[in-house]
């Protein structure tokens, strides 16, 4: 009878935090690359509206293949002051494609292919194709991210690499805040 309850109650604990809504929303603060070797260029997306859609192109210089690397890190600034503190969550470098592969998830309900993108997210590919691609009112959706989340201006570092060397970053600042 005791364990009968227990298991009761796990599966009451389980039900629950799977229902647990998210409290938080997030919303594009700005992206940005650096580094003169960067084969990623996102100079021309803008931030429209209240609700901070990003708009415009990305360029991919040329195919990125397996002699492209990227590890990456995330950042929150609580007090919107600029001191940034890293967080524990991070991805060890990797191939750009297994990369892609392993976290697109979290982007997943925010950009789909024929509908606000041209680039072929749904695919996958391997090399990730050269070329421009228009990205059309992408609103951020935290819908795959963590319960649990820091309020503040998150920041997350993509830092590239080919063939080992350091090519440059990319950055992707968002605000989280509570869900009004
Ligand atoms: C590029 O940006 C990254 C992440 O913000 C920073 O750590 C790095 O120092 C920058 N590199 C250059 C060359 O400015
Ligand atoms: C948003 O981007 C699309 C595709 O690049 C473009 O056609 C449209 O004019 C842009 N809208 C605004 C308001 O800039």
């Amino acid at each position: 009878m005791k364990e009968i309850l227990f298991c009761v109650l796990i599966m009451l604990v389980c039900k629950a935090y799977a229902l647990l809504p998210k409290t938080y929303e997030a919303r594009f603060v700005s992206i940005t690359t650096n580094g003169t070797q960067m084969p990623l260029d996102v100079s021309q997306i803008r931030f429209l509206g209240r609700e901070r859609m990003a708009n415009g192109t990305f360029e991919l210089k040329e195919d990125l293949d397996e002699s492209f690397s990227i590890f990456g890190e995330t950042f929150i600034d609580s007090m919107g002051d600029g001191e940034y503190k890293q967080l524990l969550f991070t991805a060890p470098k990797q191939s750009i494609c297994k990369a892609f592969e392993a976290y697109w998830p979290y982007f997943e309900p925010s950009v789909k292919f024929g509908v606000n993108t041209d680039f072929p997210v749904h695919t996958h590919p391997c090399p990730l194709p050269k070329g421009k691609y228009y990205l059309k009112d992408v609103v951020l959706k935290a819908d795959n991210w963590p319960v649990i989340m820091p309020r503040g201006f998150l920041k997350a570092v993509a830092t590239g690499f080919k063939n080992d060397e350091y090519v440059g970053s990319l950055e992707i600042v968002s605000k989280i805040s509570d869900l009004s």
